[in-house]
């Protein structure tokens, strides 16, 4: 076998893309298989990586049909429709991104010069940014251009190794436009042949025409959108803002629990901005995952821990709105497992899981195998997909990532470059060509 050649080219299409009947990638220096219990990690179980020197994986198809040692792999499969030489480098299981909000029209470049003027979120905000901005340029917007903006952002997304993203609606605030934004995320996702969850986010802001009427915008999307979301099966899941300014506690409790008896499985944006009592609601309407936790408290932190949440950490937004980053290490030290994203959104342009991860460990107190954990397995639980991806086991998606790395340490050290080298989805090679036939 030929040594692997690093080409930094982009993620091609989905569809465009050669299927070989079967792929051996072989040799890596670490496998970092992920392998374990059915569920998300924590505590000690989250820095286990299950790492195989010298490994190799064979794919037929879309799914993993064996893993284990070159050795062993090569006896078995001494051949194979392709190769993928991996020696000298990491390969690890496609980094899952846990919660984007990828959808959106306009940006919002104008708030950096505000933020270096040390405006709050807030502040901005009431200037006219934030939300209400992305707003106004998303409703204006065709679902055909959607679709086109955000083929492109995930195709970037691809091209630094996630492979499965979450993806929120929430820039609509009115039923008929938060459905073009679910279906624009679903066909995006299809046409960059990447796979997409869908949450329903109309809990995300007030809109204007509900300005100081809170109550009743939260009306609106219990007795129309959520039914909408739900009889169109537009979401897997259903997300609230729930922080000062945006929606109580209370009004998370009620749009959560229509929608868990609607089949929206819930998700919780809490305590980014405050402490609100986001960690403790996300306990008690039993939510998948509680998102941010900058402010959470011990009471919270414990009811979750109980209860099962995943705590989805996203430091690219502490970094992006100078804000602090939430204490990951008291987490799982709490028993809570942890999940990352890159919270992709006009506040925060981050499309690099790899960049989420080393904010993670230099930040949010994680070791580089827990920030592993918590871009891979924990992140794929995260987002209902935990039997699918996020590890690498047999009959698993083919879902994975070449590092041009030598040990998995480097994720953790390496600040906003590009450490991959090739990436495969269900598969398919989408990036990379370090082939021998
Ligand atoms: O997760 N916190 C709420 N929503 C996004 C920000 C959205 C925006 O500023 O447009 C977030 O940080
Ligand atoms: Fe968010």
């Amino acid at each position: 076998m030929r040594p692997a050649q690093a080409h930094k080219i982009r993620a091609v299409r989905g569809e465009g893309a050669a299927v070989p009947r079967s792929l051996l990638v072989a040799h890596a220096n670490q496998l970092l298989t992920l392998r374990g219990p059915r569920g998300p990690r924590s505590r000690e179980a989250a820095s286990n990586l299950e790492i195989i020197e010298d490994g190799a994986v064979y794919i037929e198809g879309d799914r993993i049909a064996d893993l284990g040692t070159s050795q062993e792999i090569l006896q078995r499969h001494p051949r194979a429709a392709t190769t993928l030489d991996a020696s000298g480098k990491v390969v690890l299981p496609g980094l899952v991104d846990a919660h984007t909000h990828t959808i959106f029209a306009g940006s919002r470049e104008r708030e950096v010069e505000w933020k270096a003027q040390g405006l709050s979120y807030a502040e901005i905000a009431a200037r006219g940014g934030g939300i209400l901005h992305t707003v106004r340029a998303t409703r204006e917007a065709s679902e055909a251009d959607l679709v086109r903006i955000a083929l492109e952002r995930l195709l970037t997304f691809v091209s630094f190794g996630t492979t499965t993203v979450e993806i929120k609606s929430g820039y609509g605030l009115r039923t008929a436009d938060e459905l073009k934004m679910l279906r624009a995320a679903a066909e995006a996702g299809r046409t960059a042949g990447v796979d997409v969850v869908p949450t329903f986010l109309g809990a995300h802001a007030v809109p204007p025409e509900f300005e100081g009427r809170s109550d009743a915008y939260v009306d609106l999307l219990l007795n129309e959108s959520l039914q909408a979301v739900a009889v169109g099966q537009a979401a897997s899941f259903c997300d609230v803002f729930v922080d000062e300014g945006y929606f109580t506690a209370d009004q998370g409790r009620r749009l959560l629990g229509k929608a868990s008896a609607l089949g929206l499985r819930p998700k919780v944006h809490a305590d980014e901005l405050s402490d609100t009592g986001g960690a403790s609601l996300s306990a008690d309407v039993r939510a998948v995952s509680a998102d941010h936790l900058l402010h959470a408290n011990d009471a919270g932190v414990e009811a979750m821990a109980a209860a099962g949440v995943i705590a989805t950490l996203l430091p690219a937004t502490s970094l992006a709105s100078r804000m602090p980053f939430a204490d990951g290490r008291r987490l799982l030290a709490a028993g809570v497992p942890v999940a990352l994203g890159t919270d992709f959104n006009p506040n925060c342009w981050c499309e690099s899981m790899q960049l989420v991860v080393a904010l993670a460990c230099h930040h949010n107190g994680l070791l580089p195998a827990q920030a592993i954990t918590a871009a891979t397995i924990n992140a794929a639980w995260a987002v209902g997909r935990g039997d699918d991806v996020g590890s690498l086991e047999r009959g698993k998606l083919a879902d994975l990532v070449v590092l041009d790395a030598p040990t998995y340490h480097h994720l953790g050290y390496r600040l906003g470059g590009d450490l991959a080298e090739a990436v495969i989805k269900r598969g398919r090679i989408r990036k990379g060509r370090t082939l021998t036939h």
